[in-house]
């Protein structure tokens, strides 16, 4: 663990909500259509994160980490020009695996494959680590939905959780596991939380135990300022990144 601790406090200081709204977030947002581009400060992980994640994820060359719910590919794109990991992304919005599938053609990015389907249909035995930043929470909370193009439902959310927890537990003892935002109740109780940066919101969980068997779930173990904060304030309409924005403008 020396290593992760070690390069957590050299590397990551102090995190604000500046990291939606930098500049190099901005620029490469442009790769994406504008549709798309509108939807990052919600629902793409931000160029810093991403990077940070991917450090923690790749340990060693030809890493092969599985995000789970790619978007548009944002992380992959990001994590696959810093590292020397194989990124692949499954998406099951085909609007997004299709602009995720023409930004690495785009850039010609040889370590990503992007992959059209529901994450319930693949396998985790291919794949030594793992991103989730927070694919299921529209299921249970649809004011935070990207678009209406996908069933969405409270039994859905748990079978997605249930699904994503179940392989995870399969994983050998040292899987790593990145979440950015939400619950993280995907997380099986045989992960233990061994870096948690950016205000608690991006955590790198490894397992550390066998699961007990048919008692796979953890308790609440983690709850994300950042989504809490988004979904507060979009209740009253706003965007707390915006008001952050404009207080400073002011
Ligand atoms: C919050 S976005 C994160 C996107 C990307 N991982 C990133 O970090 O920029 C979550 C994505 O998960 C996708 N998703 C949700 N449930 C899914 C499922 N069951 N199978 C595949 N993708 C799913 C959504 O369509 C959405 O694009």
């Amino acid at each position: 663990m020396d290593f992760w601790t070690d390069y957590i406090e050299t590397e990551v200081g102090c995190v604000t909500d500046e990291l939606w709204g930098s500049v190099e977030n901005d620029r490469f947002d442009q790769i994406f259509p504008s549709r798309l581009r509108k939807l990052s400060q919600l629902c793409w992980t931000p160029v810093v994160v991403a990077s940070h994640a991917a450090k923690l994820l790749v340990r060693k060359p030809g890493t092969r980490v599985l995000d789970v719910g790619c978007g548009p590919g944002k992380f992959c794109l990001i994590a696959a020009a810093l590292t020397d990991g194989h990124f692949t992304g499954v998406e099951q919005r085909s609007d997004l695996a299709k602009a995720a599938k023409d930004a690495v053609l785009r850039e010609c990015i040889q370590n990503i494959e992007i992959i059209h389907g529901n994450v319930t249909d693949l396998s985790f035995s291919r794949y030594d680590a793992f991103y989730l930043f927070n694919p299921f929470e529209e299921n249970i909370c649809q004011n935070q939905s990207i678009d209406r193009s996908v069933p969405l439902s409270g039994d859905l959310y748990i079978k997605y959780v249930t699904y994503v927890a179940a392989e995870l537990c399969a994983k050998p003892i040292g899987t790593p596991v990145v979440t950015y935002a939400g619950f993280a109740h995907e997380v099986p109780s045989c992960y233990d939380c061994q870096v948690s940066c950016f205000a608690g919101d991006l955590k790198l969980w490894v397992k550390v135990r066998e699961a007990i068997p048919n008692r796979p779930f953890a308790t609440i173990r983690h709850r994300s300022r950042r989504i809490t904060a988004n979904r507060a304030f979009s209740k009253l309409g706003k965007s707390p990144i915006e008001d952050a924005r404009a207080a400073r403008r002011a």
